[in-house]
């Protein structure tokens, strides 16, 4: 069996023995997860151990070659792939900008999604490709390429990008662009990203077709990544979607079960995705079950600690950093971590939470005590403990610039003021 990668390392020297070959690169892990339906049960399972002990000695090779590299001369690095540069590997994780390092992958983004909008119709397409103009931060494709990268290098020491993982990234911009054309309808929002939003300029009815058609167009991207599991994970993500947005219109009435319920539906409406995706790009990698349950635990955290933070800016940042007016949330009748945690302080908050700050002078006396209270911090603190778990879900992966990249993008989201 002429297996794989890691005949490249000499396990005693850590030197590079060979040049990689490329066609492996996809096929020793596409076997490895589909062990050959014609050879007999018995040489299947003789193959697949045999690929975890390969795997294995490769690890262990790897890892005394990585050890190796901290004290080589600059001769024997210049067989790690070209991104992985060694002053970027000695670079501190919070010095690294994460969408800097994924911009190679995503320079395109916007025009690739531009061109899957392409249709006759001149009208739909302008509207639908209004969101991708270049401006958004594309948060979610730089989490699914650093991880796919981080992820690929882990396995096969080649943090090449496979195209299939490049199409997840951009599912992942479509599907989230599309939700927030739906989201403006249903917060009837004039304004996204600092411009006049979708359904202002065309109409609801217009802006919840755009939204369609993006989703529509990110079906077919998937479709055409020809992967059952990964339909299914992303199946998942629009049925989380639209229960989050559905779970938020209700004021739970148990008032025990209503910080379950804020935190279901903060994983529903935001984490979903992002964790979805992350376990895709390591589904699509050729990963194994505990690296998918990385990459999705490292996406499920991010994702609520986004939100966390995103409630909380609600409350401290201005119009001008958010784009749209403070305490936008309580306006909509949401009650979100801040006043959650601020009701146990001041209990006057529960009926105005279960009336959706309805009455006269809610909104404002309700942002007064989130300020006066403790809520903030709360909200900060449990950020936080959700950076924490990412963090503890990556520390499993192999030491690389996308692995510190990815530890970077959980500061920014704990940093960020809009
Ligand atoms: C932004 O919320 C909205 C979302 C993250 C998801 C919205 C989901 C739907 C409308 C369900 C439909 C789903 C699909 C796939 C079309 P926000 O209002 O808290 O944030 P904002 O301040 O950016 O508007
Ligand atoms: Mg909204």
């Amino acid at each position: 069996m002429a297996l794989p990668v890691f005949t490249r390392f000499s396990s005693k020297s850590g030197q590079v023995l060979g040049n990689k070959r490329p066609h492996l690169f996809i096929s020793a892990p596409a076997r490895y997860l589909h062990p050959s339906p014609t050879l007999s049960m018995k040489a299947n399972l003789l193959f697949t151990h045999r690929w975890r002990l390969y795997r294995h000695i490769g690890r262990c090779a790897r890892q005394s070659f990585s050890r190796l590299k901290q004290f080589s001369t600059s001769s024997s690095l210049q067989h790690t792939p070209a991104p992985q540069m060694p002053g970027a590997l000695h670079q501190q994780h919070h010095d690294l900008d994460p969408f800097k390092l994924a911009e190679p992958d995503l320079v395109s983004l916007y025009a690739d999604i531009r061109k899957e909008l392409w249709t006759q119709s001149n009208h739909l397409e302008q509207i639908s490709s209004y969101y991708f103009d270049g401006h958004g931060k594309a948060f979610r494709p730089v989490m699914v390429v650093l991880m796919a990268r981080a992820l690929n290098y882990h396995i096969f020491e080649s943090n090449r990008l496979l195209e299939t993982q490049h199409r997840m990234a951009i599912i992942a911009e479509m599907i989230h662009t599309a939700s927030l054309v739906h989201d403006d309808v249903i917060d009837t929002s004039d304004t996204r990203r600092g411009k006049s939003s979708v359904n202002l300029l065309w109409g609801q009815k217009k802006a919840i077709l755009a939204g369609d058609f993006i989703l529509a167009q990110a079906a077919r991207i998937l479709a055409q990544l020809d992967n059952e599991d990964v339909v299914h994970l992303l199946a998942q993500v629009l049925v989380d979607l639209v229960q989050g947005e559905f779970m938020q219109m209700s004021a739970m009435e148990d008032e025990s079960e209503r910080f379950s319920h804020y935190l279901q539906k903060t994983f529903k409406k935001t984490a979903s995705l992002t964790a979805y995706t992350c376990k895709a790009a390591a589904v699509l990698g050729g990963a194994d079950s505990t690296l998918q349950e990385m990459a999705f635990q490292y996406g499920r955290n991010v994702g609520i600690a986004f939100q966390l933070i995103d409630d909380l800016l609600d409350f401290i940042a201005s119009q001008n950093e958010l784009g749209k007016p403070t305490a936008a949330d309580l306006r909509l009748g949401l009650a979100t971590a801040p006043v959650l945690f601020a009701s146990q302080k001041y209990p006057e908050l529960k009926p105005m939470i279960l009336r959706r700050f309805c009455n006269l002078g809610d909104v404002e006396k309700a942002y007064e005590a989130v300020l006066n209270s403790d809520g903030l911090t709360h909200t900060k603190l449990l950020a936080r403990k959700h950076a924490n778990e990412a963090l503890s879900h990556i520390s499993i992966l192999a030491d690389s610039v996308e692995k510190r990249a990815l530890m970077s993008v959980i500061e920014k989201v704990l940093e960020r003021s809009k």
